[in-house]
Formats: C-alpha cells, sequence, structure tokens
C-alpha cells in the first residue's frame, strides 16, 4: 500500500517509502507492463545506486537503459535535456516507455522535463535520493531547468505516476547537502497550518515542533524519524498540490523563501546549495514580516535557532545586494513590476504579499550578510 497518495484524479499517484529497492515492484504496477525503462542519473548517483537499481528491475524482467548526465545544478539545462532526447531517439523510447529519474532535485527536475517534453509526454517514475528530493521536488510535478541564468524558467507541470523513496539512499549523502536539504523541510513546516485550513481531513502534526524536539535523532539519521519527516512533508506538499495543481494560486506558498532564495543562489552561481540559499531565503522574508509588524522578532529568533542547531548557515558574508537584487528584478514571478512574497504570520502560518517596499528588500538581505551599515 501507498505511505502517501497524490489524489488528482486520473493523474493521482503514489508515494513508497521503503529502505531499500525491493518494494519497486509496487511503482512499477503504475505503468504498462510492455515498457522498457529508462534510468535517468547522475555522476555521482551513478555510482552509488544505478547498479542496484537496474538489477533489481532487470530480476522483474524489464529491459533497462541508463543515461548518465554531468551531476550539478549548473547542468540544470537545456543542453542536458537535449542529450536524453536524442538518447531517447536513438534507442527508440516509445510513448509507452519509462522514464525513471534516479538522484536528487537537479535529475528529477531535468528527467521530468524531458518525460513531459519528449513524444509529447512519456511515463515517468521519481526516485529521489537527496532530502529536498524526498521531502519536496519529486512531488507535485514541477519539472523543468534553468535558463539564462534564471532559475527554473523553462518547464512543464508534468506529474509523475509514482514516486519510490529508498530510505537508505540518504546514507551516502555529503553532510552539507544532507543538513541543507532540511531547509525545505523547515519550509513546509512554516506553512503547515496554512495548509491545514485549505482541507479539513488534514491532520496537523506540529512538524516545527517535532523539529525542534528531534534535531539529535535528524543529525543521526535515524530511521523511523526520517521517515516520519519525509511522510509528513509528502503529505503536506500533496495537500497543497491538490488543491492548485498549477499554481494559479495557494500553490504559491510553497515558494516561501524561494524569492529572495532563488536570487541570492543565482548571484552567488550556485556556490551554496538549494536548501542553504531557501534558509537564508526565509529568514529575510522573516525579517521583512517583523518590519511589517505582523511577526515578531522572538518567532524568527526560533526559526534561526532550529537552523542553527540543524547545521544550516543562517548569514553569508559574501552575499552581494546589488547583484541579488538584480537576478529578484530578473526572477520570473515578478509580475505587474511587483515581487511577490510569502510571509510568515505565525510559526505555521504564511501569506502572501506583492507590495513590499524595496528598502525594506535591501534592508533585510543586509541583514544575512552580517554588515552593521
Ligand atoms: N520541482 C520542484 O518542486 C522542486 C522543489 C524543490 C527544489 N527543486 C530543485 O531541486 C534542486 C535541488 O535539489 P538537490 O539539492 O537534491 O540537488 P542535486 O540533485 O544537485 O543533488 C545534490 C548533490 O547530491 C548528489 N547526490 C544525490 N543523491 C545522492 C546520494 N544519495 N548520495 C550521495 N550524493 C548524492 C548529487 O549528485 C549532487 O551532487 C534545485 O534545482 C531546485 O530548483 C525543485
Ligand atoms: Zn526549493
Amino acid at each position: 500500500m501507498a505511505d502517501v497518495t497524490v489524489n488528482l484524479g486520473e493523474r493521482s499517484y503514489p508515494i513508497y517509502i521503503s529502505d531499500s529497492f525491493r518494494d519497486f515492484g509496487n511503482a512499477l504496477t503504475t505503468i504498462s507492463f510492455s515498457s522498457r525503462l529508462l534510468i535517468v542519473t547522475d555522476s555521482n548517483v551513478d555510482k552509488l545506486y544505478a547498479d542496484s537499481l537496474a538489477s533489481f528491475l532487470e530480476h522483474l524482467e524489464y529491459e533497462v537503459l541508463k543515461i548518465v548526465i554531468p551531476a550539478g545544478e549548473k547542468n540544470k539545462n537545456l543542453e542536458t535535456v537535449s542529450r536524453i532526447y536524442e538518447f531517447c531517439r536513438q534507442n527508440q523510447i516509445e510513448r509507452k516507455d519509462t522514464i525513471i529519474a534516479l538522484g536528487g532535485g537537479v535529475v528529477g527536475d531535468i528527467a521530468g522535463f524531458a518525460a513531459a517534453t519528449y513524444l509529447r509526454g512519456i511515463n515517468f517514475i521519481q526516485v529521489p535520493t537527496t532530502i529536498i528530493a524526498v521531502c519536496d521536488s519529486s512531488v507535485g510535478g514541477k519539472t523543468g531547468v534553468d535558463f539564462g541564468g534564471s532559475k527554473n524558467i523553462i518547464g512543464a507541470f508534468y506529474q509523475p505516476k509514482a514516486v519510490y523513496i529508498n530510505l537508505d539512499t540518504l546514507k551516502t549523502l555529503s553532510q552539507v547537502q544532507y543538513v541543507s536539504g532540511f531547509a525545505e523541510v523547515v519550509k513546509h513546516a512554516l506553512i503547515e497550518k496554512t495548509v491545514a485550513d485549505l482541507q479539513e481531513e488534514f491532520e496537523l502534526a506540529g512538524l516545527f515542533e517535532y523539529l525542534e524536539e528531534n534535531t539529535e535523532k535528524i543529525l543521526e539519521k535515524e530511521i523511523d524519524c526520517l521517515s516520519y519527516i519525509i511522510k509528513t512533508n509528502c503529505l503536506i506538499k500533496s495537500k497543497v498540490v491538490e488543491f492548485d495543481e498549477k499554481e494559479k494560486g495557494i500553490r504559491a506558498i510553497l515558494n516561501f523563501g524561494h524569492t529572495i532564495g532563488h536570487a541570492i543562489e543565482s548571484s552567488l552561481e550556485f556556490r551554496l546549495t538549494h536548501g542553504e540559499c531557501v534558509a537564508l531565503g526565509m529568514i529575510a522574508a522573516c525579517s521583512i514580516a517583523v518590519k511589517l509588524d505582523f511577526f515578531t522578532e522572538q518567532r524568527k529568533q526560533r526559526i534561526i535557532a532550529l537552523l542553527t542547531v540543524l547545521g544550516i548557515p543562517t548569514n553569508d558574508s559574501e552575499i552581494d545586494i546589488e547583484k541579488v537584487q538584480q537576478e529578484m528584478k530578473n526572477d520570473k514571478k515578478v509580475s505587474g513590476g511587483k515581487l511577490h512574497f510569502v510571509l510568515p504570520k505565525k510559526i505555521g502560518e504564511v501569506i502572501e504579499c506583492n507590495h513590499v517596499d524595496e528598502g525594506m528588500i535591501r534592508e533585510s538581505i543586509r541583514e544575512l550578510v552580517g554588515a552593521s551599515l
């Protein structure tokens, strides 16, 4: 049985959480049995998990193909997508075949976009292997690549047929990748009550408090704790997506921390991880909310304290305020000349706001640099 189901009518799909690839057959029941499977993975994950996944699939008597793309956000572009198309063409991939995205958010976003567009859409299954990917990017169907220096500016909404999480893969993540991924987890914790207000049957897990109380277990990668956190995150994300699949409105709350976070990420040319940038973006959003007087400094410090205990940096002296502001202007979320912000009201509650004074934004970014100007 699925651990979580994303309910989207005919595009509904299961999320399985396991500690091995043993039960992968469950994910494959969502697709046609005649399909060939194309594993898309990156150069790091390939060495670690591609062989073991492929041998499980071959054991189930599938024909398995594989393409390895270079690891890293800087390769999340149309050139990499083109290489996947070319591979598909050379190997006569058909519409009933299936792409399996094995890797972090970068692989999931690229492979998902290739699946969405090749032959106007072929099946795909997400097999996420980073904290960001298991808790966030593999769920919800946002696929795409960066373009012209702007993050995720080209893409498609395209839901996977299934998500299969093998918790064991998380053990090999570097410490930086592991802890910084929890920024997206903290993001979900900070929107949880707003999500609960959308859907009556959604039971509040009190994720923020749970994280505060379980930091040691998180840092020790304790399996039951991780499994609970991942399931809760998939639930929170899926409830938002079920309500607003194509981001016509409320789904935008998932961008909490991303308006400034994405701009920092691009301005530093991807020196920091996505999670680290989201954490900085969330702190800046908290600062704006404090200045606007609807969030307290005390709550902001509580969030900073949690991020700090988890080992996520909460400032960065190399942030160039001018560059960040320039990147924000390029951001696709600029609509009608206004930047779109998601701001906290309480722990777990956010509101949307698109008229924040430029000076206030600047001051909030400056606080991240730690400069006393
Ligand atoms: N589609 C969405 O809804 C959504 C949501 C959040 C983030 N994202 C995107 O996700 C990306 C960030 O994801 P990410 O942090 O997973 O990045 P990533 O895919 O680049 O993975 C980070 C690094 O970890 C390596 N890695 C992956 N799994 C590993 C494992 N199990 N063991 C050892 N190393 C491993 C990768 O090779 C890479 O070097 C960004 O591009 C962001 O825009 C998308
Ligand atoms: Zn993100």
